[in-house]
């Protein structure tokens, strides 16, 4: 070893001679689970609560680096033992509502923002964007995810990508790949054709890593055609950096012990969240000539060369005081921009000043702000509903909101252990009868009902008990439309849920219905925003709302009705046939989402034209492959409080320039959506006022 080797940018190859097997190893192992669990049991950590950490070799100058999750803001520990000062983090948007915006720049300032917070905080790697296709409404972690689209999706991530990067940490697109569910997550077998795999499921990587070079990619859980993802060479190797030119590291997800010797053989470069009995796997694999040192040196490599460009390794400074107020005002304007209207009859909307609203549905006084699991944020505050409104200046009905509060009290969910870590679920719907529907309409101008649903990493939605409307929903709809309507009074449901639902059977009730996804702590005065009109709804589907769940291809090949305890399968678990359990078969071919409806049935140019008040164009051909049904609410849709005109688009080689121009009376954002019949460009305005017009240069992507 000779004269002290301290790494440093420039010398990582002799940095790497230096090393000895045994710590060789040590660095692709990462440091276990002490930096998640440090909250609950006190280990001393740079960042409690980070998910994990990369091992130090203090001899050559190598010190571990910090990788904490996630999507929706960074998830650390809000307080720390000995330190007065406070860590929470900004609770942004859930990825559906980001894609909602269709707005990459407005996404990229996202990305800065919680970059913003994971640099200030200590954190080097920031676990995240989530990015897999919405193959199917009921996988678990659709909320994180972006659409059922992968160009969208890319075009997302990559977004997210640059702007988190762009202030010096890294990111990890996340779960490479075909993790579309999260039954038996950790053994599932996805089984999909090379051209779907390509068209679909590795599009929206391909893209995110051709345009933004994420300084990692997290391999996911599951099996790929029989192959665990963390052990394919096909995967990782040829595709993600032979035909991609990826130059960045592998991680695992957050997997027990395998074949490490194998993933390592793969391109798998960083085991998380590691323990001791992988580094001696390795040390025993190279002593017996069952694995060459070479191909061990290729993966501490790109370990060494993530390391040097990590804040820790530069000594950056961290002020651990982020300007919260700021990404506050980012993560309302995301919201602002993200959340869809789907219906206002009889301009319903904006809601009349002054008035009083009779509010329903406990997420009218509890926000969902996002999802559960690793893509939980311990946020400073939530802004419910109610408080949004009351800050615009609407007064509640005080009696029914009393009701509402001291139901809550009672059947709010308990703090866990669990939950602090990794969020709780919605809160049980509150029975209400009719009577207290009238004894309420008596003092309200209008009606607002809230629908929830939580959704969260570990487990898929059921078809019964989250996709449609349980039968006491259905009641209270139903009360409410009736008294209110009764009376002449206007009705306005808000879904507040992580992940698209059955609404076919009644949107035909309400006056005015407004996707608000999960939409960060800043949700309620971002729908008030628009309930009230300050906002003018600009916001479009990634995702389409199908008008029966078995429309969707996908359907009769996805665990919906698997009842086990979705994903936590113990790692290593002899994966059985038994189907929905062992493997899942992505039988539909390209037959997802808005490609499931296509058919003769789309318009000879097929692009949106009508980009009017309604957004797309309604339903497609009734050839569609979804058995001639159309959508309830299709890819792309969204309503506005003005009306747009779009020229038709002009073409010269693979650029495209469309004019918009606001045709209606208030100032707004439209979103161009280029389809023939498959997206291939977007683009969105700035705010236009009435008259103004905005020629956008698009970018068709083949
Ligand atoms: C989880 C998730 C992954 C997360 C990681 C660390 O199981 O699948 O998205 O980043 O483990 O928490």
């Amino acid at each position: 070893m000779g004269q002290s080797l301290t790494l440093r940018q420039d010398n990582v190859e002799a940095v790497l001679a230096g090393l000895t097997l045994r710590e060789k190893a040590s660095l692709v192992v990462g440091a276990g689970y002490r930096s998640m669990l440090a909250g609950q049991f006190g280990f001393k950590v740079p960042v409690p609560g980070a998910a994990g950490m990369t091992r130090a070799v203090p001899r050559l100058g190598i010190p571990s680096v910090v990788l904490s999750d996630g999507p929706a803001g960074v998830r650390i520990e809000p307080k720390r033992k000995g330190s007065r000062g406070t860590f929470y983090c900004t609770g942004f948007p859930i990825g559906s509502l980001l894609s909602s915006t269709w707005n990459t720049a407005l996404v990229e300032r996202v990305g800065a923002s919680i970059g913003d917070e994971a640099l200030q905080y200590g954190v080097d790697v920031l676990l995240a964007p989530g990015m897999n296709l919405q193959r199917n409404p009921l996988c678990g972690r659709n909320f994180e995810y972006f659409s059922e689209d992968p160009l969208l999706s890319g075009k997302v991530a990559a977004a997210y990508v640059r702007g988190v990067q762009s202030r010096g940490v890294g990111t990890s697109v996340k779960h490479f790949a075909a993790n579309n569910q999260e039954t038996n997550r950790l053994e599932n077998d996805s089984r999909v054709g090379e051209d779907v795999l390509r068209e679909l499921y590795l599009r929206g990587f391909e893209i995110a890593v051709r345009e933004a070079q994420p300084w990692t990619v997290m391999a996911s859980y599951n099996r790929l055609n029989g192959v665990y993802t963390q052990e394919d060479p096909w995967l990782l190797t040829q595709v993600l950096r032979g035909e991609w030119g990826f130059a960045g590291l592998v991680m695992t997800d957050w997997t027990g012990r395998r074949n490490t010797a194998a993933q390592i053989g793969a391109g798998c470069d960083l085991m998380e969240p590691g323990a001791a009995s992988q580094i001696k796997e390795l040390v025993r694999k190279v002593r017996r000539g069952e694995l060459r040192e070479e191909t061990l040196d290729v993966c501490v490599r790109r370990v060494l060369e993530l390391v040097v460009k990590t804040p820790t390794f530069k000594g950056t400074p961290r002020s651990g005081q982020p300007d919260l107020q700021a990404h506050a005002r980012v993560a309302r304007e995301a919201a602002e921009e993200g959340i869809v209207l789907l219906k206002n009859d009889a301009a319903a909307l904006p809601l009349q000043p002054g008035g009083t609203l009779a509010l329903f549905g406990v997420g009218s006084y509890e926000l969902l702000a996002g999802g559960t699991g690793s893509g939980h944020v311990h946020r400073p505050y939530v802004v419910s509903l109610e408080a949004g409104l009351k800050a615009g200046g609407a007064a509640v009905e005080e009696t029914l909101a009393g009701q509402y509060r001291a139901y809550l009290e009672k059947h709010r969910p308990r703090k866990s252990f669990l939950s602090g870590m990794v969020g709780s679920p919605a809160a049980p719907e509150m029975p209400l009868s009719r009577e207290a529907v009238e004894a309420a309409s008596l003092s309200a101008d209008a009606a607002i009902l809230t629908l929830s649903r939580q959704a969260g990493e570990g487990g898929d939605r059921h078809l019964e008990e989250d996709f449609l409307l349980s039968d006491a929903e259905r009641q209270m709809l139903a009360d409410v439309c009736g008294v209110f309507h009764g009376q002449g009074k206007k009705v306005v449901v808000v879904l507040n849920v992580g992940g698209v639902i059955e609404t076919a059977s009644w949107k035909d009730l309400p006056d005015v219905i407004v996707l608000a996804w999960q939409p960060g702590q800043e949700g309620g005065n971002a729908l008030a925003g628009i309930l009230q009109g300050r906002v003018c709804p600009s916001g479009r589907l990634p995702v389409t709302f199908p008008a029966d769940y078995f429309d969707l291809p996908s359907s009769a090949h996805f665990p919906y009705d698997y009842k086990g305890k979705a994903s936590l399968v113990p790692s290593g678990k002899k994966h059985s046939d038994e189907p929905n359990v062992g493997y899942t078969d992505y039988a539909e071919g390209s037959a997802v989402g808005y490609r499931a409806y296509l058919g003769g049935g789309a318009g000879a140019d097929g692009l949106a034209g009508s980009a009017g008040a309604d957004g797309l164009a309604g339903g497609t051909g009734a050839d569609g492959l979804a058995g001639g049904a159309a959508p309830s609410y299709p890819f792309g849709f969204g309503l506005s409080y003005t009306s747009f005109e779009e020229t038709a688009p002009v073409y010269s080689g693979d650029a495209v320039t469309v004019t918009v121009t606001n045709t209606g009376n208030v100032p707004g954002k439209h979103a161009v959506i280029l389809m023939d019949p498959l997206l291939r460009a977007f683009g969105k305005t700035r705010l236009l006022a009435p008259g103004e017009s905005q020629t956008l240069q698009l970018e068709i992507t083949r």
